[in-house]
């Protein structure tokens, strides 16, 4: 959704800020502007894509703010872009969230000659100081207070002002972070806009405002009017905090052998855990390699990060699972305790909430609720100081399930959080978190984190039904199967997706634990083609979906051991109407018309059907024309409700 990024220091703000816009593209985004300070404030907007932009017709300046819109009040015109001035062009604001009473506000500035030029509700706050400022002859920090006061809603804003070389904030509701380098500051809503330049972070805190200058910040408490001391975080990289975990839990392991007297043992199987990472690796970069030769893969395909992520997912689902056992124990020990647990997320985190419950249910015999986030206001009754909430977000910025975790912890609920970006939101209000290490997941669609959420679950799971060391082995034997179903299926997929790409429904169904999967499959499809695609429970075919079976509809069915006649008897059902069948399971079946081989192992083999599922999508919306990285109207964060 809307992303800002602030600059503040020595260096040229314009460049420093379109860089920021860039890194902030992929949160999704229909128009984008910059405000700059020199003797005056100097403004450029635009609707469209800023990676087209080389350079902004701006002045030279060493203050800058720039943001990205994602429409909500108001439709995508230059007009409702950000920044917005106040009247008099001294004061110039980006906003990302919403103002709920901006209409009474603005209606008193209208009474009082003050005019709009856009139709935001963010465009109040600008005009609103400057009526303060000349109504009641205060100073520009006292304005933006008394404003902060009368706005309700959320908000991440920026501001300059003519008069001052700072960069003022206020953040109430949605993210924004400070990072702290020499001779200047940065301010996004999203720290990958500025991580190239520093790692040293502050996350800032709701009811938090103040500002940031070439060589210091300021930040106070809106409610106390006090100044704030607050900590700066280090920013680590995935890769030296996997390393560190690894050290840690090889610590924990050699405690734990050296009283069993087993050092022979642990070393061998140390040795083979190191061996099959490698292997892993080597084997991904081969397929790889080979699906390039094949295909005409650096025409179409080579720029498009969701496929990049795609096959990241041989290695990110390892990732995952390279936990602290300290900390899963910590984890485990409370699970096994709770019998009230309740699992929260949005759209593809809540598929996958959908998906432990089954597991939850099924392995460990433990009922647990999944819960969409927005829906949760329902089962506030439920919640206690007994009850446990797993709340899952990529992002861990996700609004409902902000909103829905805070309620609960006014019940005094137990909150872990699986989540994969660093010093979130989620991650700060949580109990304890569970980091899904998959590094930055770019493309709109969640493919490597939606695998990276199942894989924790998974290990949690599995842990608590065997041990820590079991678990672990039985997720690898699942990830070591990736680099095959890529390296058998892609260029089937390429066909079948060239077979399907005119229709205009699809359908997928699957039982059990397959029907999460199923559901998961339909909204990479629609999201990402824009082919209406439907997951449904097989034993609700006759129910309805039955209904809209044509001549050469395309169903994927979804079978496995557990279910496989079931689910092929509604295959049949669908046959005998003119459906078309993609069938995804280990073995054949005469009534499929295209199969898709899953590797056959004993665990839950669901990581690999969504695989296959995800490279479907892909294609399908290549075939179609449309950006698999940018889909239209979605957004990477959901940050307003
Ligand atoms: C948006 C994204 C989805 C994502 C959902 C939840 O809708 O487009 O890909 O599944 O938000 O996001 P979260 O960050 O909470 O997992």
């Amino acid at each position: 959704m809307c992303g800002i990024i602030g600059y503040i220091g020595e260096k040229n703000a314009n460049e420093i800020t379109l860089k920021g816009l860039k890194k902030l593209e992929y949160r999704g985004y229909d128009s984008f502007g910059f405000a700059n300070l020199t003797s005056k404030i100097n403004i450029y907007k635009d609707i469209g894509k800023v990676s087209q932009i080389k350079n902004i017709d701006l002045p030279k300046s060493n203050i800058s703010i720039a943001h990205t819109r994602w429409a909500t009040h108001g439709g995508v015109k230059k007009e409702n872009s950000h920044p917005h001035q106040s009247n008099n062009k001294e004061i110039a604001l980006t906003h990302n969230g919403i103002i709920e009473n901006y209409q009474e506000i603005k209606k008193e500035l209208i009474k009082n000659d003050y005019f709009f030029k856009s139709e935001t509700d963010s465009e109040i706050i600008p005009v609103y100081i400057e009526y303060l400022i000349k109504k009641e002859k205060i100073v520009f920090f006292e304005a933006l207070k008394k404003t902060l006061k009368k706005i309700k809603g959320n908000y991440a804003i920026t501001i300059i002002y003519k008069n001052e070389k700072k960069i003022f904030f206020a953040k109430k509701g949605s993210p924004l972070i400070i990072g702290i380098g020499k001779n200047e500051n940065f301010i996004s809503s999203d720290m990958n806009a500025f991580l190239e330049c520093t790692n040293k972070i502050i996350c800032l805190d709701d009811n938090e405002y103040g500002f940031i200058e070439e060589n210091s910040f300021s930040i106070y408490d809106l409610n106390t009017n006090k100044k704030k001391n607050k900590k700066i975080n280090l920013i680590k990289n995935d890769t030296l905090k996997n390393k560190e975990i690894i050290k840690e839990n090889k610590k924990i392991k050699n405690i734990k052998t050296n009283n069993n007297n087993n050092n022979n043992n642990n070393n061998n199987e140390k040795n083979n855990e190191k061996n099959n990472e490698k292997n892993n690796e080597k084997k991904i970069k081969e397929i790889i390699e080979k699906i390039k030769n094949k295909i005409d893969f650096k025409q179409n395909y080579n720029n498009h990060y969701m496929l990049k992520e795609i096959f990241e997912q041989a290695n990110t689902i390892d990732y995952a699972i390279n936990q602290n056992i300290k900390k899963i124990t910590k984890i485990i020990n409370k699970i096994k305790k709770t019998n009230d647990i309740f699992l929260i997320g949005c759209g593809t985190s809540y598929n996958c909430c959908l998906y432990a419950s089954y597991l939850f249910r099924e392995i460990l015999n433990k009922q647990t609720t999944p819960i969409i986030a927005s829906e949760f206001e329902n089962y506030l009754p439920l919640i206690t100081n007994k009850s446990l909430i797993i709340a899952v977000s990529q992002s861990g910025e996700t609004i409902d399930v902000l909103e829905a975790i805070k309620k609960s912890k006014e019940k005094k609920a137990t909150i872990f959080s699986i989540v994969n970006t660093n010093f979130s939101t989620l991650t700060r209000i949580s109990d304890e978190n569970i980091m899904m290490n998959s590094g930055v997941e770019i493309c709109v669609l969640s493919t490597k984190s939606y695998t990276s959420q199942i894989a924790i679950f998974l290990l949690l799971i599995y842990s608590l039904k065997y041990n820590y060391n079991n678990a672990i082995k039985k997720i690898k034997k699942i990830s070591n199967k990736i680099p095959l179903i890529l390296e058998n299926n892609f260029e089937k997929l390429k066909e079948i997706a060239d077979l399907i790409k005119e229709k205009n429904d699809l359908f997928l169904i699957g039982r059990n634990s397959l029907y999460p999967i199923a559901l998961e499959g339909a909204l990479k499809i629609k999201e990402v083609s824009y082919i209406h695609a439907e997951g449904f429970a097989g034993g609700e075919l006759k129910h309805g979906t039955i209904a809209l079976i044509e001549n050469k509809t395309p169903v994927i069915i979804l079978s496995s051991k557990k279910n496989r006649e079931l689910t092929l008897s509604n295959a049949i059902e669908i046959k005998s109407r003119g459906g078309y069948i993609i069938g995804f399971d280990y073995i054949n079946n005469e009534i499929f018309d295209n199969f898709i081989e899953i590797p056959n192992i004993d665990e839950d083999n669901s990581i690999l059907m969504i695989i296959p599922l995800q490279i479907l999508s892909y294609f399908l919306a290549i075939n179609r024309g449309c950006d698999p990285d940018k889909p239209r109207n979605l957004a990477k964060s959901v940050t307003v409700i």
